[in-house]
Parts: C-alpha cells; sequence; structure tokens
C-alpha cells in the first residue's frame, strides 16, 4: 500500500466516525432525556416495570420511554393544556373513556393519577404507528380548532393531550394507559399497578 492509499483510507475513516458523531448528537434531540429511565437491557428483555424520573419533564414536554418493547410517552402537561382538555370533549368518541383503554384510576377526567403527568403507550390504536407529540395550538397542518395533541402521521389520527380519539379518524379507541404507580413524588414505575 503506498502512501495514497494509507491516506484515503485514513479519510474514509474520519468521514465515517464524523457522520457516528453526528447521529449520536441528532439521537441526543430527538430523546432528551432517555437516561431519566433505568432498565438494565437483561430487565427490558424480561418486560419488568421500567421506572421514569418524572422530575426533570420541562412543563409542556414529553419524554418516550420504553416498557416490553413499546414506547412510553409521558407529558407533563401545562395548567393551559388540562383546560383546553375540556373544550375538545365534544370532539372525542370517547370523553368519558368508558372503553377498557386505562386502569381504574386513570379512568377520569385527565386519565392520569397526577392531573399534570400524562403516562400512555405510544402507540396508534389504528394500525399501530407511533404518533407525533404535537402541543402547537391551531398550526396550519391541524387546523385553527386544534388544541394540542398526538397526530398520526400514518392515516392522520388525532388524539387530544389525554389521548383520547377524536372523533371521525381511522383510530377506533383512545391511546392506551399503562398501569403504572407512583414510587414517589417524582418516580413512576411503568409496567406495575
Ligand atoms: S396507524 Fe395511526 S392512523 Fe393508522
Amino acid at each position: 500500500m503506498d502512501n495514497q492509499e494509507i491516506n484515503n483510507g485514513r479519510r474514509r475513516f474520519l468521514t465515517l466516525a464524523t457522520c457516528g458523531a453526528g447521529g449520536v448528537a441528532a439521537l441526543g434531540v430527538a430523546t432528551p432525556f432517555v437516561a431519566s429511565f433505568f432498565p438494565s437491557e437483561k430487565a427490558k428483555a424480561a418486560g419488568a416495570a421500567v421506572e421514569v424520573d418524572v422530575s426533570k419533564i420541562e412543563s409542556g414536554q414529553m419524554i418516550t420511554a420504553e416498557w416490553q418493547g413499546k414506547p412510553i410517552f409521558v407529558l407533563n402537561r401545562t395548567e393551559q393544556q388540562l383546560k383546553d382538555l375540556r373544550a375538545v370533549d365534544g370532539e372525542m368518541a370517547d370523553p368519558n373513556s368508558e372503553a377498557d383503554q386505562q386502569p381504574e384510576y386513570a379512568k377520569n377526567e385527565n386519565r392520569s393519577i397526577k392531573p399534570n403527568i400524562f403516562v400512555a403507550i405510544g402507540i396508534c390504536t389504528h394500525l399501530g404507528c407511533s404518533p407525533t407529540y404535537r402541543p402547537d395550538v391551531a398550526p396550519a397542518d391541524l387546523g385553527a380548532d386544534w388544541k394540542g395533541g398526538f397526530f398520526c402521521p400514518c392515516h392522520g389520527s388525532k388524539f387530544d393531550i389525554a389521548g383520547r380519539v377524536y372523533k371521525g379518524v381511522p383510530a377506533p379507541t383512545n391511546l392506551v394507559v399503562p398501569p403504572y404507580k407512583y414510587l414517589s413524588d417524582t418516580t413512576i414505575l411503568v409496567g406495575e399497578d
């Protein structure tokens, strides 16, 4: 191998290394608090319950944890988002969460144990895509009446900020609330009642 070939090889390595670092940085932006939950790889594989530190979730922000291989949305709702829930009751297919989509303790007007912290399995009840958190109010693509919630890009299903499904969309039911409980004021355990 002459010097030219050695240099080319090194250049290729540097390019790959740079792409790799960029990829890690991008992932960090998409999942800002991925370090806030602590399942070991072994525990995750076994579907064990997962602890999530909710103290690091800023008001209005959502993180995604993982339980049994499924994305778990954990959202710290603002006062305004909770107020807006009541404004969209009439547009919901199941406003009072009558269908079996949540544990008994989350069968209330906010679909949660504490009003602000919302926990849901991040899988659309239509065909299983993962909805996008859309807290922006009245965006051009979702309409002037949109008060924030979750939008499924696969076939356009819409859910409010409590995961309740809008009338007239493909998804038949609300997002599922998994079993969970508080271990302390700031830590929840997803996967156990
Ligand atoms: S999978 Fe979400 S709308 Fe079809």
